[in-house]
């Protein structure tokens, strides 16, 4: 009887310091960006990756925490898969990308490669707010949180665990097929009362490198219509560069790999018009 007493103290007193911890964590973030959209393969992790690195190149601390846990691409994004993140008394170390940008994702923790996860919807909320209540990620200006496609658990979590998300950049493409999903997201945050950032809209045409016409593959526009019909910004177009397929798998960003390129100058623009929107 006195066992059971005890330990049922113990649960609680575990729990009452991961609270502490967690809201330690969140008060030290200044703004919360979270990247999302209703389709996957859309280029969320690509945004993101570059929305991190491009916010740390200019100066701010930046933390960049990846909760797609089924599929995890950010540790390959920007090189850093095979270090695993530092695990001590005092907490998690995130990975250092730079001395202002760290990372955390589930890929720095799992053994292989092609290990698939099968959890369901309480264990993934473990362990995002793991990732939040146990890793010393310090002071913020910006946490970006790349998630996986829709709005199921895990968006539900973080969106839950942060208290307060301060803005949602919501990734499309411009078929309309992709922009019926993007409908979805945009009421999502909406019905969350999550102001949204704005809509980007990636794979925006192709510029033929040989004779420098744009080819419309997934046509153009869409997302900037539906960011007029639903009154949130337009943040704007990225263009279907190959430049991003080659970074994205050598592990460094266009914004490492190729700053002068013409995404790098649409992720300036973009990030420019956020940091306009979230100061801190
Ligand atoms: N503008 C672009 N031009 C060319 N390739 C791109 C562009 N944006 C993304 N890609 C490529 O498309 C693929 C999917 O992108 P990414 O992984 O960022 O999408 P995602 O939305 O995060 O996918 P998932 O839903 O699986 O998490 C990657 O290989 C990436 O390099
Ligand atoms: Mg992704």
């Amino acid at each position: 009887m006195t066992d059971k007493k005890e330990s049922c103290q113990c649960d609680e007193r575990q729990a009452i310091k991961k609270e502490i911890a967690l809201k330690a964590t969140v008060s030290a973030i200044k703004k919360k960006i979270l990247v999302l959209s209703g389709k996957g393969g859309v280029g969320k992790s690509t945004v993101s990756t570059n929305l991190a690195v491009g916010l740390s190149q200019k100066g701010y601390h930046v933390g960049l925490l990846d909760i797609d846990i089924h599929g995890p691409n950010i540790p390959n994004m920007l090189g850093l898969e095979g270090f695993p993140p530092m695990i001590t008394d005092m907490g998690v170390f995130p990975i250092k990308m730079y001395d202002n940008l760290h990372v955390i994702s589930i890929g720095f923790f799992l053994e292989g490669k092609d290990t698939p996860i099968v959890w369901r919807g309480p264990l993934k909320h473990r362990m995002i707010e793991q990732f939040l209540s146990d890793v010393r990620w310090g002071e913020l200006d910006y946490l970006v949180v790349d998630s996986p496609p829709g709005t199921g658990d895990e968006i539900i979590s973080i969106v839950q665990l942060l208290d307060k998300v301060d803005g949602a950049v919501i990734v499309a493409t411009p078929q309309d097929v992709a922009l019926a999903d993007v409908r979805r997201s945009i009421r999502f945050c909406i019905e969350g009362s999550i102001p949204v950032l704005g809509i980007v809209e990636n794979m925006s045409g192709f510029v033929c490198p040989h004779c420098g016409n744009t080819v419309e593959i997934f046509k153009t526009g869409g997302a900037e219509r539906l960011a007029q019909e639903y009154k949130v910004p337009f943040l704007g177009k990225i263009p279907i560069d190959p430049k991003i397929v080659q970074a994205g798998d050598d592990g460094k960003p266009v914004m490492i790999y190729y700053p002068d390129s013409k995404p790098a100058e649409a992720f300036s623009n973009i990030i420019n018009k956020i940091t306009e929107v979230l100061k801190v």
